[in-house]
């Protein structure tokens, strides 16, 4: 499976701190057995996410993962940047990050964490911080093969 990795920050992107979100996606990622292609970090800016998204599907992504804006802050739009170029969106994934996000930190129900497919690429967006964005992928790891299968049109069993 081919992976882009996205880090949503303003900072990050400033360079007032360094991207720990993109290396630890990559890293778990790869656990899994998956290839990450290509990576990006980008500032909280919904025009800049989106042409983010399109590069890596024109490079042939069939997995984004995004690491933060997912929250409450003013300048989290990453929701409203995928939104607005999904073809539709997959509400199990914000649903399962969030239920089992509350049994290790209350803070999760302020996640607006989600999942959207875009053309024919599934896009899951994580939480900022590092460690979140790792568990909420464990949370949801087990449907993203079959999920690329369906639309990647693989012949499928179920
Ligand atoms: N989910 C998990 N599994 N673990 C975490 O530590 N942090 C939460 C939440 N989801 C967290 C988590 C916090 S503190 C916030 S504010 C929201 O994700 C949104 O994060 P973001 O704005 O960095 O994207």
């Amino acid at each position: 499976m081919n992976v882009g990795i996205i880090t949503i920050s303003d900072r990050a992107s400033r360079g007032l701190y360094d991207d720990l979100g993109g290396p630890a996606l990559k890293k778990a990622a790869e656990d899994y057995g998956w290839k990450v292609q290509v990576e990006l970090l980008v500032p909280d800016e919904k025009k800049v996410i989106q042409r983010g998204i399109r590069e890596q599907i024109n490079h042939g992504c069939q997995l984004i993962l995004t690491t933060g804006g997912t929250g409450v802050a003013l300048r989290d739009v990453t929701p409203e940047a995928v939104r607005e170029i999904a073809i539709r969106e997959l509400p199990g994934f914000g649903e399962i990050m969030r239920m089992e996000s509350m049994k290790i930190t209350k803070n999760a129900i302020l996640s607006r964490g989600l999942a959207v497919v875009v053309d024919r690429t599934l896009v899951v967006c994580l939480p900022g911080k590092p460690s979140g964005a790792v568990e909420c992928l464990a949370f949801v790891k087990e449907a993203i093969p079959h999920c690329i299968e369906v639309l990647q049109e693989v012949p499928t069993s179920c």
